[in-house]
């Protein structure tokens, strides 16, 4: 009997079962009802499909497992096997360069930022993780983020003396010294009580974030910038990965290629939603900058570029420009 349960602990602590069933535990910090949510509940179902029931994904939304840094920790030692964090939050994992990402208005709209994420530049940044003990298997789309604050966010000068929260990047907080702003960095699942007590006046995310934690309520404000992107990086244990059976391998390569085909196809739509639930709220009055007013905005903040180039190396940032045909002289 002793003995029984000590295989199982041990088979446990591997991440397989008793029956020999493989669990993956995928933690996230967002909503269920946003594009990473959707897409890793749709991995989960597809895993399980797939493999005919020999992996089971366990899901773990909203920071109910870890919150942000904390889960990067799990992943290396093997608490968790699957995780999916913004592309902002792997500087401190030692690998700054994914901080190209957090860049202000690098990137126009999601077929640009698809010719980096999906092609030679995104699986040689993917492969940098390896050395951390962490392998890359897709990036996942969110969107772009806007302003929001409990005052009006309309000139550059409104920004000026605020607080916003930001995720630990040392771009974003550079983005936002830049607007004269204060950047405070904070876990994902402390944002919504940081802006209802005062402690922060603004943010910056997705829509899709912004109403699915209900942020919307405790702000006033939201300007629609799209001044930068965000988005996923999926990444799992990398002995796990290596360790499991080419074949449950390969359905699960399978399961994560539709998963990602579902987060790229909702998340423009859950965006546009979540924009509809914000203004049938009718809490946060919703502003759309002129175009001058954009355009200040980006004359103010891409200077940020040639300040950051250093953090995440000259050349990847111009292998995206190259990609992407932006030029930040001509503005
Ligand atoms: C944030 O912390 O604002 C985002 O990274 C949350 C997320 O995972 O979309």
């Amino acid at each position: 009997m002793k003995i029984k349960c000590l295989v199982a602990g041990l088979l446990l602590a591997l991440g397989l079962s008793a029956n020999a069933q493989i669990v993956i535990k995928f933690s996230h910090v967002v909503a269920t009802d946003t594009p990473k949510g959707q897409a890793s509940e749709f991995f989960a179902k597809r895993a399980g499909e797939l493999t005919k029931g020999k992996v089971k994904v366990d899901v773990y939304a909203n920071s109910q497992l870890y919150k942000d840094k904390e889960e990067m920790e799990a992943l290396q030692m093997g608490a968790v096997q699957m995780l999916a964090p913004s592309l902002a939050k792997f500087g401190p994992l030692g690998v700054k360069e994914f901080e190209v990402f957090d860049f202000p208005f690098l990137f126009d709209n999601t077929a640009e930022l698809h010719k980096v994420t999906q092609g030679p530049v995104g699986a040689s940044l993917l492969a940098k993780l390896e050395p951390k003990g962490v392998k890359g298997l897709a990036y996942w789309d969110n969107g772009f983020k806007s302003f929001s604050a409990n005052s009006p966010l309309k000139n550059v000068a409104d920004y000026k003396g605020k607080k916003f929260r930001i995720q630990s990047s040392k771009v974003l907080e550079e983005q936002i010294r830049a607007l004269a702003g204060i950047p405070q960095v904070m876990a994902f699942s402390e944002v919504y009580q940081a802006l209802q007590t005062g402690v922060v006046d603004g943010t910056e995310n997705p829509i899709s974030n912004l109403y699915s934690q209900k942020m919307h309520e405790v702000q006033k404000h939201l300007t629609l910038t799209e001044h930068g992107y965000l988005g996923y990086a999926v990444i799992v244990n990398k002995k796990f990965w290596d360790g499991l059976p080419p074949d449950i391998r390969g359905q699960l390569e399978q399961a994560m290629k539709e998963a990602t085909a579902l987060a790229n196809k909702v998340a423009q739509k859950d965006n546009d939603d979540a924009l509809e639930g914000v203004k049938k709220a009718g809490k946060t009055t919703v502003y759309t900058p002129t175009k001058d007013e954009r355009m200040a905005l980006k004359k103010v903040l891409v200077p940020v570029h040639a300040k950051m180039a250093d953090r995440v190396g000259k050349d990847l940032l111009e292998s995206i420009y190259k990609e992407t045909g932006f030029d930040p002289k001509k503005l």
